[in-house]
């Protein structure tokens, strides 16, 4: 009786240590220390978010095998006719660069299930079509060539393998529980969360340094699925004990498990300010399309403007966030003629301007923000960017701002701006004279060197 009782207790001691030994894995850090690890990525701003797959030769959204209720048959031929022959990483990642971009996330694979990869645990890959290659590796090594950080993109949902239960966000959905149930038979998740492992296990160990893992999306509740049907935790602490580095995206369903995620992702909206977290400002990251869909649309007209992309830019930094904005390259490999347009004049604005997004956040506090303006701050060199969104005539004036100032500048020429003390209403108001014509510059930036 007594031997078993020692037994039990050691047993349970056990248990509980190798809990402990477990959790301990998802890195405690300080704030200071994350704030670390993620500042090249705060500091970055501005990346490139690239959603390619089969579904560019539908080329009607990447949800187009859910939103038609394709089944895998029907699905098929883009398999098949997947050659994108003109594709050349190198153009790609040359574009980014230029358009001021430092990182980018590929979708290794997204919700159709189809890998760009060259995976050893499914059929259902790029090899295996026409084209025949893996197409991760040649991304990986065309963009560290020009100097970005790369990261993927990776798919929780997957509506091709023969183990993910049909749910409320599969092409298969039903509208009955007794269908799910009847469907669902035979399929088994627990193998398919070893599957999502060994991808994820072979991402982040065979292609070198990844900087970030987006995984996507969790959608709890009934025929719904959220950390448990992935085994978020473990998923993540793999990813975590592989890649030590790594910045990772919240949408694990983890969101309440201390080092569970690193930033938040409002997706394809404006946010009114700094989002936080129990009263604490978070690391944020906007994902954004320069149209409605993140995979190529041929039809989808919806096209942002240049200005208005350059804003969205201006606007995430402001409230101390980043933007990751999105091309959907065609079924030939290229990015759409639309895309390259905007990528552009994007660049174009960069070069001139990037001193007032690279390393810049929100403007500190107690600083009124002039109208149709937008600030960043960069805490380092202590300037303040005022983003012109409509060019007033002649003057601004910057309220309360007169004993702060040291020099003001334009900040695509580097030219003086005149300034005097006192303004329309109150003396320690500064009023800058402007040129009459608009600079030719899309957004024009001033430099303000503060005391
Ligand atoms: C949504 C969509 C997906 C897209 C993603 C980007 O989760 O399901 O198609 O990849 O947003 O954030």
């Amino acid at each position: 009786m007594k031997t078993k009782t020692l037994f039990t207790s050691l047993l349970l001691v056990s248990i509980l240590f190798t809990a402990q030994v477990s959790l301990a894995q998802l890195p405690k850090e300080t704030d200071a220390h994350k704030a670390e690890r993620m500042k090249w990525w705060t500091d970055a701003r501005f990346g490139m978010f690239i959603h390619w797959g089969l579904y560019a030769l539908p080329a009607r959204h990447e949800w187009v095998k859910n939103a038609e209720r394709m089944t895998n048959e029907q699905y098929q031929k883009y398999f098949e006719m997947f050659n994108p022959d003109m594709w050349d990483p190198h153009e790609w990642a040359k574009m980014a660069k230029a358009a001021g971009m430092k990182y980018v996330v590929l979708t290794a694979k997204h919700h159709e299930g189809f890998c760009l990869f060259d995976s050893k645990f499914t059929d259902y890959k790029a090899p295996n079509t026409p084209y025949g290659k893996d197409l991760i590796k040649e991304y990986v090594e065309a963009f560290r060539a020009e100097g970005l950080k790369v990261g993927f993109y990776y798919s929780l949902i997957d509506w091709h393998h023969p183990d993910y239960t049909i749910d409320s966000n599969h092409p298969q959905r039903q509208t009955s529980d007794t269908a799910y149930i009847r469907l669902n038979k035979g399929r088994d998740m627990s193998k398919y969360r070893e599957y999502i492992k060994n991808q994820v296990r072979e991402l982040l160990t065979n292609y070198g340094e990844i900087s970030i893992i987006w995984f996507d999306f969790s959608f709890p509740g009934k025929h719904g699925k959220g950390h448990d049907d992935w085994d978020s935790e473990n998923l993540l602490k793999m990813a975590r004990s592989l890649q030590p580095g790594i910045i990772v995206d919240d949408r694990l369903d983890l969101n309440n498990v201390e080092g569970g995620w690193d930033f938040t992702t409002p997706e394809q909206v404006q946010v009114s300010k700094w989002p936080e977290v129990n009263g604490k400002r978070v690391p944020w990251e906007t994902c954004q399309t320069f149209s409605g869909s993140w995979g190529y649309y041929r039809d989808e007209n919806t096209w942002k403007s240049p200005s208005q992309l350059i804003e969205l830019l201006i606007e995430s930094v402001s409230k101390g966030g980043n933007l990751l904005l999105n091309v959907g390259p065609t079924a030939r490999g290229v990015f759409d003629f639309r895309a390259q347009e905007r990528l552009k004049v994007m660049g174009e604005w960069m070069k001139y301007n990037n001193r007032s997004i690279y390393g810049c956040t929100e403007a500190p506090a107690g600083i009124t923000v002039p109208a149709n303006t937008l600030l960043t701050y960069n805490p380092v060199t202590k300037r303040l960017y005022v983003h012109l969104l409509a060019y007033p005539l002649g003057s601004l004036t910057l309220p309360d701002m007169a004993d702060k100032v040291k020099y003001i500048q334009f900040l695509h020429d580097a030219s003086e701006i005149r300034f005097r003390k006192g303004g329309d209403d109150a003396k320690n108001d500064l009023t800058l004279s402007l040129p009459v014509q608009k600079p030719q510059v899309e957004i024009p930036v001033l430099e303000i060197f503060l005391k």
